[in-house]
């Protein structure tokens, strides 16, 4: 009798301090989402993985594209402080895994069915020689065009722009009744968005793959990338001057409140229309970037895990990455980051109209080879190659540079290490 009021008392302390523990441990995870859409879309992470019994540490670096997130990660993965989890995408998670210090997170992926539940193109980026060490969020499609279509109402602008052609015309008439024709930020992730849509637009699939993805020489230098360049300076013309340096976040809100007719933006911008109360196809208008109806530029974000030490932290690893991959919560975040779910057995109830019109080109593109890595987001070549790029752009962008000049630059940097 006493014998088992002692094992009882015992089994309850053990319970309690079990719990304590589980309350104790945290997952600690770095990340780049401070605009408005952005933090609503991370805080709908943190309420999932407290309600799985973890604690959430946020390491929240500002700055879009997530440069300085990435310095701010190196930096502590030298100094053997490794956060839990870093939101890293695309070949940079190889580079990672080269490095020796990612964990291993099959146990997860094996019991949720990730193969099943993902594309094999996804499923490929997310491993590291075989092994699953990140898992991903979401399909943000970067060649979309926004417009406020008010501004465009007023101009006398009745349709969206289909090719560069039409969107020169609609820009004429919308400087005509005095609104700004472009909102930019001068960052050069920024300038790296336009300029790939506009490649894609003018030189199609076929061009963007091997210039962008296979870095073929001949079409870096070629007439293509001279006519992109070409229209990236006729782009620039309809830019205002305060542009340098501006958040992509504060250029959409320009679009927002009707200073500016047109954003070339990925689908993240649509988290910041959300936000703000905006409704799709009566405030504002979403169509792909002049020429890209027919493709897909992708770019998947994804939690990359570091390897840790401690069991407790490892659970809480696990538990992270669960709660990622959870078709529940995979549809609140996305209909707030304005991105599309990336597993399979997510309801599309609630999704918007942009948000059907990225899930059916995703669908079509990836039968018809019209879907392609967002270079600009890296997804399409290693960190070194891609910030050589990201410099050339941006440097034409910021001066009198020739077309001419850019695309001998661009033919150097695909040779960057
Ligand atoms: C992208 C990222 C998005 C969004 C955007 C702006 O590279 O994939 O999730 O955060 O940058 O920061």
């Amino acid at each position: 009798m006493k014998l088992k009021k002692t094992v009882q008392v015992s089994l309850a302390a053990l319970a309690s301090i079990a719990a304590m523990t589980a309350q104790a441990a945290e997952v600690e995870v770095l990340h780049y989402w401070t605009s408005g859409g952005e933090a609503k879309s991370a805080g709908q992470l943190k309420e999932i993985v407290k309600e799985a019994g973890y604690g959430w540490k946020d390491f929240a670096v500002a700055g879009g594209g997530g440069e300085n997130a990435m310095t701010a990660l190196k930096a502590r993965v030298i100094a053997g402080s490794a956060p839990t989890a870093a939101q890293i995408k695309g070949p940079s998670i190889q580079e990672w895994g080269k490095e020796g210090v990612l964990a291993n997170i099959d146990e997860a992926a094996i019991a949720g069915k990730w193969d099943e539940a993902l594309p094999k193109v996804v499923s490929n980026i997310m491993k590291y020689q075989g092994h699953y060490v990140a898992a991903p969020v979401n399909v943000h499609r970067v060649n979309w065009m926004w417009a406020n279509a008010e501004v465009l109402k007023k101009a006398g602008v009745n349709t969206m722009p289909a090719n560069w052609d039409a969107f020169f015309d609609a820009a004429e008439k919308i400087k005509k009744s005095g609104a700004l024709v472009i909102a930019h930020g001068g960052q050069p992730w920024q300038d790296a968005t336009v300029f790939e849509s506009v490649a894609l637009g003018i030189g199609g699939v076929d061009f963007y793959k091997k210039a962008l993805v296979q870095l073929d020489p001949a079409s870096l230098t070629g007439p293509t990338m001279i006519k992109t360049f070409e229209t990236l300076a006729k782009i620039k013309t309809y830019i205002d001057k305060d542009a340098a340096g501006r958040d992509w976040n504060l250029a959409t809100a320009m679009v927002i409140n009707g200073k500016a007719g047109f954003q070339f933006m990925g689908d993240w911008a649509k988290g910041e229309f959300a936000a703000a109360g905006k409704v799709p196809g009566k405030d504002y208008l979403c169509a792909a970037a002049p020429g890209t109806d027919k493709a897909f530029t992708f770019n998947i974000d994804s939690f990359v895990m570091f390897a840790q030490k401690d069991a407790d932290a490892k659970k809480g690893q696990l538990a992270l990455a669960n709660a990622i991959m959870n078709p529940k919560f995979q549809a609140i975040f996305n209909l707030n980051k304005g991105s599309i779910p990336v597993r399979t057995g997510v309801p599309k109830t609630r999704f918007d109209d942009c948000a059907l019109k990225s899930m059916d080109d995703l669908d079509s593109t990836s039968k018809n080879g019209g879907l392609v890595p967002s270079f600009a987001h890296g997804m399409a070549i290693d960190s070194a190659k891609a910030g050589a790029f990201q410099d050339v752009i941006a440097k034409f962008m910021n001066s009198s540079m020739t077309p001419q000049a850019a695309v001998q630059a661009l033919a150097k940097a695909a040779k960057a290490k």
